[in-house]
């Protein structure tokens, strides 16, 4: 047992305590919530209902116009309270967070290598990189790209221009990414014009210019994430892997950096995966190390 131990019950009380207060305050904005949705008919009803009697009796407005103060009044107090629940909310997750983090640190967990099962993806829909016999990119010597796929894509989906999006989406999922060889084919086969393959590739988020890593290193910005400091990590990944600004992949093409939601180990936080591997209790100078045996050689 190590010096700090007994303090173990203390940080588990502090979690608990956080937690509770979280579903608390979370139950009284549901509560709140659906009350105020069972309230409003009545009140629309109750002024729309002096409404009509101030149209024939004078005394009624005084009536009407209280009732509109009131039930202003009432929202106005509604919004307040919601507001100081949403900041009471963000306080005890984050000091449930830190209590969790702490627990971790005393019961020795190890911030690189965690025994965590594959997580499901959040975001970012699995990429098909190209197949070993068709167009592998090669770093340096890049091979000729085999588009027979597109010739018999082509084929199949018809050439006129409204079949942009799915002879795109075909190249995407076959290549991995839209490489400009394949589009310039696209474009001499069809009626479909450079300006609407462009216009099309780059309004869908999904689609990508360029090839992706070999390895895909996905950096939660979750909520939890983002306030351990998500976004310190994955400018010192970009930082340390050379990645030019406005790209998501080293020159090397060996690492993808993706900006995804909640991986769901939040007591970790702040976490990566690289690959089905996850790491957690980062720092932007251990979260290099956590990309593994296939990280760049240091520069000389
Ligand atoms: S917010 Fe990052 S794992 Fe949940």
């Amino acid at each position: 047992m190590t010096a700090r131990a007994p303090w173990r019950p203390v940080a588990r009380a502090g979690a608990a305590v956080a937690a509770g207060f979280v579903c608390l305050l979370a139950g009284v904005l549901v509560a709140d919530y659906v009350s105020a949705r069972r309230e409003e008919p009545r009140e629309q009803a109750r002024i729309t209902e002096l409404q009509v009697q101030a149209q024939t009796d004078p005394s009624a407005a005084r009536a009407l116009a209280a009732e509109q103060d009131r039930v202003t009044r009432g929202r106005q107090q509604r919004k307040a309270r919601k507001n100081a629940i949403a900041i009471l909310l963000i306080v005890c997750a984050s000091a449930f967070v830190g209590a969790a983090k702490w627990i971790n640190a005393m019961e020795g967990r190890r911030p690189h290598a965690l025994p965590v099962k594959a997580i499901p993806m959040a975001v970012a829909a699995p990429v098909t990189l190209p197949s070993a016999g068709a167009s592998a990119p090669s770093p340096g010597l890049p091979a000729p790209l085999d588009l027979t796929f597109v010739d018999e894509l082509v084929g199949r989906e018809g050439r006129s221009r409204e079949s942009a999006i799915p002879i795109l989406q075909a190249i995407q999922a076959h290549y991995g990414y839209l490489p400009d060889d394949a589009l310039r084919r696209v474009t001499e086969l069809t009626e479909i014009t450079p300006a609407q393959v462009a216009g099309t590739s780059t309004f869908y988020a999904r689609f990508r210019r360029s090839p992706v890593g070999e390895h895909i290193v996905r950096v939660c910005h979750g909520t939890a994430c983002h306030v351990s400091g998500a976004r310190a990590i994955t400018e010192e990944l970009r930082r340390q892997l050379h990645i030019r600004d406005g790209a998501d992949t080293d020159p090397a093409g060996l690492f993808t950096i993706d900006e995804v939601a909640c991986l769901g180990c939040c007591s970790l936080a702040p976490v990566l995966m690289v690959d089905e591997r996850t790491a957690g209790g980062l720092t932007p100078a251990s979260a290099y190390a956590a990309l593994g045996a296939a990280r760049h050689p240091e520069p000389a």
